[in-house]
């Protein structure tokens, strides 16, 4: 596995490093997003659907009282928010393995209950707020070979669409 490590000086930056992540996405990639609260996972989400071509009248926010949100999409899109899940009871009470389809993209906030569940990881995401600053965020990810393009396009200046 590689590491990448980013910066984002904005919730718009974040937004645009969804949306090229989006490109290298396939139907079954189940993806970890790591962080504590505010750190920006919902606002990539918000980019990956923009680049799935979710339409921009559709509002995407933290699935934390529904655990998921699905859009309809180039490959659709699931957006799980695991924040509220106390223990691997709860999580398999949700039956959430039979939810994550094989033809979906699946993005997972508060991932951590659900990682020994998943078969592979082909990304995951770390975000980062140290604090010192109100808009810096650190984005780790963490990838596969599969993911080498990718990498090569993220670069710090995320300022263009
Ligand atoms: N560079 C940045 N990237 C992302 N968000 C930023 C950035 N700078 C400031 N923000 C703000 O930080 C907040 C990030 O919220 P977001 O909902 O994406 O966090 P989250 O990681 O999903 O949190 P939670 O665990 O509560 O769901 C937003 O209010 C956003 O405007
Ligand atoms: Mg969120």
């Amino acid at each position: 596995m590689k590491k990448k490590v980013i910066q984002s000086f904005s919730p718009e930056q974040t937004q645009n490093i969804g949306k090229i992540c989006s490109a290298w996405l396939r139907p079954g990639d189940c993806i970890p997003l790591f962080g504590d609260l505010g750190s920006g996972k919902t606002c990539f989400v918000q980019g990956v659907a923009k680049g799935l071509g979710v339409s921009d009248s559709i509002i995407v926010n933290s699935p934390s009282f529904t655990l998921i949100n699905c859009y309809e999409a180039r490959i659709p899109l699931y957006h799980i928010d695991l924040y509220r899940i106390n223990s691997e009871e709860e999580l398999e009470d949700i039956e959430l393995m039979d939810l994550i389809a094989g033809h979906c993209i699946t993005l997972i906030e508060w991932p951590q209950l659900i990682i020994p569940k998943l078969h592979e990881i082909p990304l995951q995401i770390d975000f980062v707020w140290d604090m010192t600053s109100e808009n810096r965020r650190t984005l780790v990810f963490t990838a596969d070979s599969r993911f080498n393009d990718l990498f090569r396009s993220l670069t710090n200046d995320h300022s263009g669409n």
